[in-house]
């Protein structure tokens, strides 16, 4: 008998595309293959974000186009998980506003989704179900279907303590909670075992892990990181995201030291002007976050840092914007992610006086990617002619070309052959082209010995972490009328 289907749609951080993979795992276990396209599957879920409006509006978008399919195909199951719906006020409004929806569930029943599922298919009823219960232990045991090629994503925490004010994310995703180290060490050595070639440690703020270890007694991010760096393969450590107010020296001092780690650290500024981050709740001062850089870069002095920063958060002037501009200058970072401030409902800004005009906060942030632009092309120019060992991580079969990461994430192209897919290179830059740098393999010599290996990619298996990919996915279904019109006609 042929196998039932399922797609997911991922929308929002890394933290999402790995509970995907943990929602992938739970239909496989359940007997369902994944499919690429909506018309053939019987199961489509949405994981959804909340971080900014935009992320919802998309998110409605991609449901609406869904009603088409399933008007052809009534016993198709529509289910919506993730942020957006861990919010009492968006669970209802999904459930009133798309009656094609079957289920609805939050962040913290996530693992109950077998459950909800069933309960479904039994009873053909409508579910909503929303909890304030964070089920770690039930989230830690679930099967996994990795699907992010040479990368493994691991948990160390959930959740969030800083009400950062502009952001929803404590709210939609409870208090902190550590998972125990072993259990981290163990699952980091079993994929390690398995092949992976990068272990990226997900947590909203990673250097406020508390775990504890078989004793009992509490371990930090520093230890944690430095007992992961004693493996003995050949990979590599990332981590995010890291929150300036709690990077200790410690954690500097394991990463200059260790044999794994990536020399790319994220650190978020979010803004340059000291009143509004006070504003924002963030606890550090713009001197103490360049404190904080000067003795990165002393200790890891290849260090390439990033970011993310918000413009046009409440009471902004334009001389707090210029103080953002001129951090992004002294600091330097190899990427940067700038965000126009986004209104969220129950947060502490929402409710503050001055909000800035759109047309203000536009006019930010492109002068935002005009300075940003120039420090970017400034320093990809700067790598001309020199050499890094990166890690392949796809591979394009029509151009033969190699896509391959830096330490920073960001992307270098090569010429080369499948069987270099998760293997460490040393590449040398050639051009810089609109920002894309271009390479070629120095050390040739090995690729002869270098074995095919087989990593699943999220096109494969549909988790599509990109928003705008699971937009096009859905339109093409749009488009594609003449599958929809069989489906009715086999009804
Ligand atoms: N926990 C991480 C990431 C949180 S979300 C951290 O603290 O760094 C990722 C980014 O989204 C944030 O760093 C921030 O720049 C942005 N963001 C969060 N809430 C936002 C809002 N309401 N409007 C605009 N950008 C926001
Ligand atoms: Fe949001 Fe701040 Fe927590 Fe990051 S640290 S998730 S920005 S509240
Ligand atoms: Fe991530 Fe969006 Fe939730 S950024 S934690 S998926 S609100």
């Amino acid at each position: 008998m042929e196998k039932k289907k399922y797609l997911i749609l991922t929308f929002g951080c890394q933290m999402n595309v790995h509970e995907s993979e943990k929602l992938a795992g739970i239909l496989e276990k359940n007997g369902y293959e994944v499919c690429t396209n909506a018309t053939q599957a019987d199961v489509v879920v949405f994981n959804t974000c909340a971080i900014r409006e935009n992320a919802e509006q998309k998110i409605y978008g991609n449901i609406g186009e869904l009603k088409n399919i399933k008007v052809a195909k009534p016993d198709m199951i529509i289910a919506v998980g993730g942020c957006m719906s861990q919010q009492n006020n968006y669970a209802n409004e999904i459930m009133s506003k798309f009656p094609y929806v079957d289920i609805v569930f939050g962040t913290h029943n996530l693992a109950d989704f077998e459950a909800l599922l069933k309960k479904k298919i039994e009873t053909g009823k409508r579910i909503s179900s929303i909890t304030e219960d964070e089920t770690i232990a039930l989230r830690d045991s679930l099967q996994i279907a990795r699907t992010s090629g040479t990368n493994a994503w691991v948990n160390i925490m959930y959740g969030c303590n800083n009400f950062c004010t502009y952001c929803i994310v404590p709210y939609v995703r409870g208090r902190e909670v550590s998972r125990p180290e072993k259990d981290i060490l163990r699952e980091v050595e079993a994929l390690l075992k398995e092949g992976y070639k990068q272990i990226t440690l997900l947590g909203q703020n990673v250097n406020s892990y508390r775990g504890k270890d078989e004793e009992g007694n509490e371990i930090s991010f520093d230890k944690l990181l430095a007992d992961i760096d004693k493996f003995d393969y050949k990979f590599r450590l990332r981590f995010m995201t890291s929150h300036p107010k709690d990077l200790s020296s410690e954690v500097i001092d394991v990463i200059a030291k260790s044999k794994h780690i990536c020399h790319g650290i994220h650190l978020p500024i979010q803004c340059g002007s000291d009143k509004i981050l006070a504003s924002m709740n963030r606890k550090y001062t713009t001197e103490k976050y360049l404190k904080l850089i000067d003795e990165i870069k002393t200790k890891i002095p290849d260090v390439e840092l990033t970011t993310d920063i918000i413009v046009g958060f409440p009471g902004e002037t334009d001389e707090d914007f210029e103080g953002t501009l001129d951090i992004m200058r002294k600091v330097e970072y190899m990427q940067i992610f700038g965000f126009i401030y986004s209104k969220r409902k129950g947060t502490v800004a929402e409710k503050m006086a001055d909000h800035i005009e759109t047309k203000v906060k536009k006019d930010r942030l492109s002068r935002l990617l005009e300075v940003k632009n120039e420090i970017i092309n400034r320093k990809t120019q700067e790598m001309l002619g020199k050499t890094y060992e990166v890690l392949v991580e796809s591979f394009d079969e029509k151009t033969n070309t190699l896509y391959c990461s830096l330490d920073s994430g960001k992307t270098i192209t090569v010429k080369g052959t499948k069987n270099c897919i998760g293997e460490f290179v040393d590449v040398k830059v050639t051009s810089v082209r609109k920002s894309v740098i271009y390479g070629e393999i120095v050390n040739t010599e090995d690729i002869a010995n270098f074995k095919e290996k087989n990593f699943k990619y999220p096109i494969e298996v549909s988790i599509l972490p990109k928003d705008q990919k699971g937009l096009k996915l859905l339109r093409e279904n749009k488009k594609n009328q003449k599958a929809v019109n069989d489906l009715k006609s086999k009804k």
